[in-house]
């Protein structure tokens, strides 16, 4: 039985001191959840949060890193440094990151194997556009990318990465996809890598889906057959909300 892995990605929002009053008030409402707490989160932020969930079960994330271990890259961030800092997880490859900051699925490749070298579990992200959608190249547009992501990495590797699963036409515009659309599409991503990687892989690796996930879907998108959670990012910006979403099997 896979666990359900539930993260939320904060974007470009949250300062420090709301940040630290956020997980004070969040902390007390996940205590007792069986489910996986992540919280992704900008680098300002990265410090005092995981100061702050010391001795919680929120485990915390960043949303981005450089493949890169040190050098001449004026205002990024490597994996190293996060590692040095506590950070368990790294955002990989969010849809955002693919259409404003040019990241390729060969960036995406290189920054999740940098991630794995420094001990850091990546989320990676794939999906499709609306206009992919229409055209009827969901399914290929999600496997490729999912296959490119992976490429060269250990079977024990994938087994480790947290697949996310977000429809770039879902994401902050309200429109879910349907429970029944989410999980086809993550089972053919599962299906990818069962085709690569055999089944006892596939059939442990977390595939989540986001994409305008809030407290009142939650619950019917994460009892699917295999959808392993979410990755939230509006409805994560506040602690009631996001905590209703993570305790959706209360
Ligand atoms: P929303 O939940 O705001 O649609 O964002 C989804 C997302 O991009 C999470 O990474």
């Amino acid at each position: 039985m896979r666990k359900k892995v539930i993260a939320g990605n904060w974007k470009m929002n949250m300062l420090p001191n709301e940040a630290i009053d956020y997980i004070q008030k969040f902390s007390d409402l996940v205590k007792d959840t069986e489910n996986e707490v992540i919280l992704c989160v900008p680098y300002t932020d990265l410090f005092y949060c995981l100061m702050n969930a010391q001795g919680t079960n929120i485990k915390i994330g960043a949303q981005n890193m450089h493949f890169a271990e040190s050098g001449a890259y004026t205002g990024e961030v490597s994996g190293k440094m996060l590692k040095s800092i506590g950070v368990e997880y790294v955002i990989i490859g969010h849809s955002e990151r693919r259409q404003y900051f040019n990241e390729t699925d060969e960036s995406v490749n290189k920054k999740i194997k940098a991630a794995f070298e420094n001990e850091l579990k990546p989320i990676v992200c794939v999906g499709e556009s609306l206009e992919q959608r229409e055209a009827g190249e969901t399914e290929k547009i999600i496997t490729t990318q999912t296959r490119l992501a992976l490429e060269g990495l250990s079977e024990e590797q994938v087994k480790n990465t947290i697949i996310a699963y977000e429809p770039i036409w879902a994401i902050g515009t309200g429109k879910t996809a349907t429970s029944e659309d989410a999980n086809n599409s993550i089972k053919s991503i599962r299906n990818e890598i069962k085709r690569i990687y055999g089944e006892e892989v596939s059939e442990n690796v977390i595939i989540q889906y986001g994409g305008s996930v809030k407290s009142s879907n939650a619950k019917e998108l994460f009892t699917t057959s295999d959808i392993d959670g979410g990755l939230v990012g509006g409805a994560s910006l506040k602690p009631d909300e996001f905590s209703k979403i993570v305790n959706y099997n209360k």
